[in-house]
């Protein structure tokens, strides 16, 4: 008997091959690792994978000239499979007044696809529109994965959940940044950078004294970033680039810890080069020169937690902010500075702040949580629930689902019994019970908790979007980098529709 074993293995690899091009041909969402994929699996996967079995079994049991009928057959099909994908996954098929378009498909490593329309202009003098963007992909990244409907997220491939349980902070910062998490060395010399170059210039100190003490921190701080910028100029070199990188990092946490402590009348307190990141700003807060300050270590735990959930997000306002003007090549600190406007806004960032001024009014109106979820269903009141509600995610955003944990767990040892938590977590259960809520997908989002917790720790109110811009600057900084060293990068430049007037002829002031 003749040894068929390679014939086998060869057999075996073919079928494997064709059940991957036909499950990539039917569409299938699948991640791509070589020649083989890991399937979501589906009753279609089964069955391919039935078919494998029996190619095995007749293989095995014939060792014969059958098997090379199988491997015969399985060639056929994995070319058949091979060829369809490419005809029906890798082109899409616009038809636009009677004429047909081939438009080119692309598949991210998590099995996203995206239909290429960069040449559609071009080639039909046709523009798609998408107003709030949710069907648009406006850059290929490989910073953050997130997946809506399963509520992952992942920072350049490591689950959230992960991160913020075992990370620090400036580890995250690095890891956003540079791709990777790191190494021993890497994090004492990123760490001491960041402490260095943790002070702002002498002169710039004063630039708080001429804010009003009512001042929005958030001004304060989106000015004060752009200001960096005529203190630490902006040279296109690497090295210049990577020292705008620690010096954004380092010194906004300076920036709104000092225009807190200008806004309640007290001195600013300097950072301290033993302290962690996140020990130095709590420092930069609560300290006062006449008293020693020891960081509680429960405050700088739950600070490095919020810190590390909100350090990326992919493309949002703010991000996709920082991408726009970055992409003009405006210097660093413009495009952060950009990034904090568009995260201010209450359907953004300054959710948070309104999530709590929310469960005061609650509180103040006797606590009847239940009337304020029937304000939200009524179209007519122009109330939504604040914290509650995202763009993509549909089942639940597991950066709430954390910090809903942290939040009892801090309030707990800091022996806080805050009103606020019963009341959003009544609030929570009605909504999460409601069919208007449950129909819509809408779950608590980040900011729902995020505002307990930094109540907890004393934060002003009117601090907590800076306190999210904090945690997000890695994130900009990521997505600007990025952006700036795509090769063939362009200025983005979106089209519009236009609906206006057709052209008219000027008419002088006393005719109108
Ligand atoms: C986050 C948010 C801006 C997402 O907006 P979006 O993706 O454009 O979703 P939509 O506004 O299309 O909402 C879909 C539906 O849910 C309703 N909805 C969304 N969020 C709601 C909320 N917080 N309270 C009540 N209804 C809400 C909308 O009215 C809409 O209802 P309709 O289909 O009957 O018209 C929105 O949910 C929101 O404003 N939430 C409150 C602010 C907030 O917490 N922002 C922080 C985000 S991290």
């Amino acid at each position: 008997m003749t040894d068929t074993r390679g014939g086998q293995y060869l057999a075996l690899s073919c079928s494997i091959f064709s059940e991957y091009s036909v499950a990539r041909g039917d569409g299938q969402r699948v991640r791509s690792c070589g020649a083989f994929a890991r399937l979501r699996y589906g009753v279609a996967d089964v069955m391919r994978l039935v078919r494998l079995i029996i190619w095995v079994v007749i293989g095995y049991l014939t060792r014969s000239d059958a098997l090379y009928i199988g491997l015969g057959a399985a060639a056929v099909q994995a070319f058949h499979g091979a060829w369809e994908n490419k005809s029906k996954m890798n082109t899409a098929k616009l038809t636009l007044n009677g004429k047909d378009y081939e438009l080119p498909v692309v598949v991210g490593s998590e099995g996203e696809v995206g239909i290429d329309i960069s040449n559609l202009r071009a080639q039909s003098e046709a523009v798609t529109l998408d107003p709030g963007y949710g069907n648009t992909g406006a850059c290929k990244s490989a910073i953050t994965f997130i997946d809506g409907d399963k509520g992952i997220l992942r920072y350049r491939g490591y689950p959230i959940e992960q991160l913020s349980e075992h990370a620090k902070f400036p580890e995250v910062a690095y890891l956003l940044i540079y791709g990777n998490l790191p190494n021993e060395t890497q994090l004492r010399e990123w760490r001491k950078k960041l402490t260095d170059n943790s002070y702002i210039h002498e002169d710039m100190i004063r630039f708080f004294d001429h804010y009003p003490p009512t001042a929005h921190p958030m001004a304060i701080l989106s000015a004060m970033v752009a200001s960096l910028s005529t203190y630490y100029p902006d040279i296109e070199d690497e090295d210049n680039w990577n020292l705008n990188i620690v010096r954004v990092l380092a010194k906004a946490k300076t920036i709104a810890a000092f225009s807190y402590k200008k806004s309640i009348g007290q001195p600013v307190v300097y950072p301290l080069a033993k302290n962690s990141y996140v020990a130095n700003f709590l420092r930069m807060m609560f300290a006062t020169p006449a008293e020693p300050y020891e960081v509680p270590e429960v405050l700088e735990r739950a600070l490095n937690l919020l810190l590390i959930l909100h350090a990326d997000h992919e493309q949002n306002c703010s991000t996709s902010t920082v991408r726009m003007v970055g992409s003009g090549h405006a210097n660093l600190y413009a495009c952060i500075s950009a990034g904090i406007c568009g995260l201010w806004g209450p359907l953004h960032g300054g959710a948070n702040q309104e999530v709590i001024d929310m469960l005061k009014a609650i509180k103040a109106d006797g606590g009847n949580y239940k009337k304020y979820v029937e304000l939200a269903k009524d179209k007519n009141s122009g109330f939504k629930l604040m914290g509650f509600g995202h763009r993509v995610y549909r089942n639940f955003d597991p950066r709430a689902k954390i910090l809903k944990k942290s939040a009892d767990d801090v309030l707990k040892e800091l022996g806080i019994k805050d009103p606020l938590l019963d009341i959003a977590k009544n609030l929570e259960e009605v909504a999460l019970n409601d069919s208007y809520f449950v129909e819509r997908k809408l779950y608590p989002n980040v900011d729902f908790y995020s505002g307990i917790i930094y109540r907890a720790m004393g934060i002003p109110v009117n601090m907590f979007t800076v306190m999210f811009a904090l945690g997000r600057i890695p994130g900009w900084i990521a997505h600007w980098k990025e952006m700036r060293e795509e090769p063939g990068s362009r200025i983005h430049r979106p089209r519009q529709i236009y609906t206006g007037e057709k052209e008219r002829n000027y008419i002088p002031v006393g005719k109108r």
